[in-house]
């Protein structure tokens, strides 16, 4: 796999955990926040209640209500609430323990906390309940009887006459204190509503985060590619071209000054020095080959395998080939008893030392055409980099 692919892969991982991190640390984030909106505006929707109910209380005479029902503090207000939810989720209802009218009833959650209320000073209660597709966020917001309730909800005695005749005596819903829980205002708003309204946010924002880390691998990748892949992948360009054609003289052009930068000028340094080398190998060989070549003496340089490297041109008149033919050969092919050199060369490996190097020996040599011609033999190794190379010098001794 390629680096790019590599890094563009890890780099997504990551960008995509951070991704769904944040996504899922919003979407916690919207939910608080949508719940905290909705009981804002439930407790708003319960108070705008109240206060109406306290504002009719306060400037309704009673007559006035003996003439139109609809102007009872509790039948205006929830006119008035169903007319303010229309069209939203929240469900408005006004409930009481003691309660007058049926549809007042309170349900187990709004008597529990109408209880709750009766005998604390709570100022609210918001919780979520039901299950599933029944959950929903209920609110409550006590509401305290006052003088003014009194004159409806007071004695039956003092009670209005409609009141009285629809309320007999002995009624619960008489003889309230000033000052003491009434009933609730109960607002519930079904929780799908409220999903429905994260989600859509979660839509959007999860959108818009998804373009922007596509955007950010795109990024950079691109900018990986440019500033590390690219040179790193010039710099193996040129490494390989280098290795294949043995041509260490074109330097690649550093970019930049940074770490990269510096990987490419040291490879060119690198680069200049095996090319010194090469040339001063190349220069030392011709040397020895230019040397041996005026010597005196037949003079052949063989590899431990016997192969000849070298000869000068004594010795191709002395084995009777020419050098193109020489080269290659092995020299203990032209040799009556090759056992006496191979085991030389053996001990040298094997030892560290031979008999057979530095000292002069007496060998029988034959030509090409098979004649055998004596000669003293002196055999010097030289260790190059890579394997040992042996060099004899011969004398023909006359007979
Ligand atoms: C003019 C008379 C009158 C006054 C004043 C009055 N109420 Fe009522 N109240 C009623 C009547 C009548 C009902 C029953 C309405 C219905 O049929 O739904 C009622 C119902 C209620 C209910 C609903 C529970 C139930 O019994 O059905 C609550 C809660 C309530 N009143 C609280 C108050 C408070 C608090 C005040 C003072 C701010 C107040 N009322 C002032 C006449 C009055």
């Amino acid at each position: 796999m390629r680096i790019t692919t590599k890094l563009t892969l890890i780099i997504s991982c990551l960008l995509m955990v951070l991704f769904i991190t944040l996504a899922w640390a919003s979407y916690r984030h919207d939910q608080a926040l949508a719940l905290q909106e909705t009981v804002d505006e439930a407790r708003t929707i319960a108070r705008q209640i109240v206060e109406i109910r306290e504002y009719l209380s306060l400037v309704v005479r009673v007559e006035q209500v003996e003439q139109n029902a609809g102007l009872t503090p509790q039948v205006a207000a929830t006119r008035i609430a169903l007319r303010l939810t229309q069209d939203s989720p929240y469900y408005v209802r006004q409930v009481s323990l003691r309660y007058r009218n049926p549809q007042n009833q309170p349900d187990a959650y709004e008597r529990e906390t109408l209880q709750q209320f009766r005998g604390s000073q709570l100022k609210e209660r918001f919780q979520i309940v039901g299950e599933g597709n029944q959950k929903a966020l209920r609110y409550l917001l006590p509401m305290v009887a006052d003088q003014s309730c009194l004159a409806c909800h007071g004695s039956f005695e003092q009670a209005p006459r409609f009141v009285q005749q629809r309320f007999p005596r002995g009624h619960p819903s008489y003889n309230y204190q000033a000052g003491e829980l009434i009933g609730a205002i109960s607002v519930s708003v079904p929780l799908s509503s409220l999903q429905q309204t994260i989600l859509k946010n979660m839509r959007r924002e999860l959108l818009l985060e998804g373009l922007i880390v596509l955007l950010l691998v795109a990024v950079t990748g691109w900018l990986i590619h440019r500033t590390i892949l690219s040179p790193v992948a010039k710099v193996a360009e040129g490494i390989e071209t280098a290795a294949n054609s043995g041509n260490f003289s074109s330097p690649i052009a550093a970019t930049n000054n940074d770490e990269i930068g510096r990987l490419v000028n040291s490879f060119n340094e690198l680069m200049a020095e095996l090319e010194r080398r090469t040339r001063q190998r190349h220069e030392s060989d011709e040397r020895y080959r230019n040397f041996i070549e005026i010597a005196q003496s037949p003079i052949v340089t063989f590899l431990p395998d016997g192969k000849i490297v070298i000869t000068n041109q004594k010795a191709e008149k002395l084995f009777g080939l020419s050098k193109d033919e020489l080269l290659g050969q092995s020299i203990f092919d032209f040799m009556a008893d090759p056992s006496i050199v191979r085991q030389g060369i053996e001990n040298y490996f094997s030892a560290g030392s031979s008999q057979l190097l530095g000292n002069s020996n007496r060998h029988t040599l034959r030509d090409i055409c098979g004649r055998e011609i004596e000669v003293e033999m002196v055999v010097s190794v030289s260790q190059s980099e890579h394997e040992a190379m042996f060099t004899a010098i011969l004398r023909t001794i006359k007979t």
